[in-house]
């Protein structure tokens, strides 16, 4: 362990009523995300792709993915939303920020944190496919297919993991949790 290591500050505890199951430890996103390089770089290595982020729960992922690419490719973001405070969807996708660059006659590349009903996927991808890409290539970090009421195919997949809440790395709790190093379940505990 290095001297860097030995500094680094611990996580957050959980907030109050909340507790954390870890679903996929930072040494195991790493080496998914090793992998899924290899995986892009082989379909989109010689395409100079724009790399779409969708904030705010795919900033982290992002980072981590595109300093694994060794490719030329640009990065730009927008943000949707879907959930306000609640974790129910409110199936209302709108466009908070768009995209600073055109993507006509550019490969991209779409990068979500979580497709979960597929709702914001699906609404991402036709308003980007009538700006006339290339072409249009998902890669999600995480998917619940059994709450999957919007099919869209997804070209690359972190994770599939169970129909149930969670938190880190990027993804939140009503804005808590995105600088959690894992990817947790959060559990309602009595206070
Ligand atoms: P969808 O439109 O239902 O697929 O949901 C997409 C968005 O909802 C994601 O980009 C997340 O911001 C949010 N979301 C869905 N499930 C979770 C979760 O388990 N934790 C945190 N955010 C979630």
């Amino acid at each position: 362990m290095n001297q860097f290591n030995q500094m680094r500050l611990q996580p957050e505890p959980p907030l109050p009523g909340h507790r954390l199951e870890i679903l996929h430890e930072e040494q195991d996103i790493r080496q998914r995300i090793a992998e899924l390089s290899k995986e892009i770089r082989e379909q989109l290595g010689d395409k100079d792709p724009i790399v779409v982020c969708v904030l705010k729960g795919a900033f982290v992922f992002v980072a981590d993915l595109v300093r694994q690419l060794d490719f030329p490719f640009t990065v730009d973001f927008l943000r949707a939303s879907s959930y306000g405070d609640s974790v129910v969807t409110s199936g209302e996708v709108k466009l908070d920020l768009d995209l600073q660059q055109s993507i006509s006659n550019r490969h991209v590349l779409l990068v979500e944190d979580i497709v979960d009903t597929g709702l914001t996927l699906k609404y991402l991808q036709s308003n980007l496919e009538s700006r006339n890409p290339a072409s249009i290539k998902i890669c999600t970090l995480l998917h619940k297919p059994l709450n999957n009421v919007k099919l869209t195919h997804i070209d690359f997949c972190g994770f599939e993991i169970p129909n149930d809440f969670v938190v880190g790395y990027g993804l939140d709790w009503q804005g808590y949790y995105r600088n959690l190093p894992y990817i947790a379940q959060v559990h309602q505990v009595s206070k």
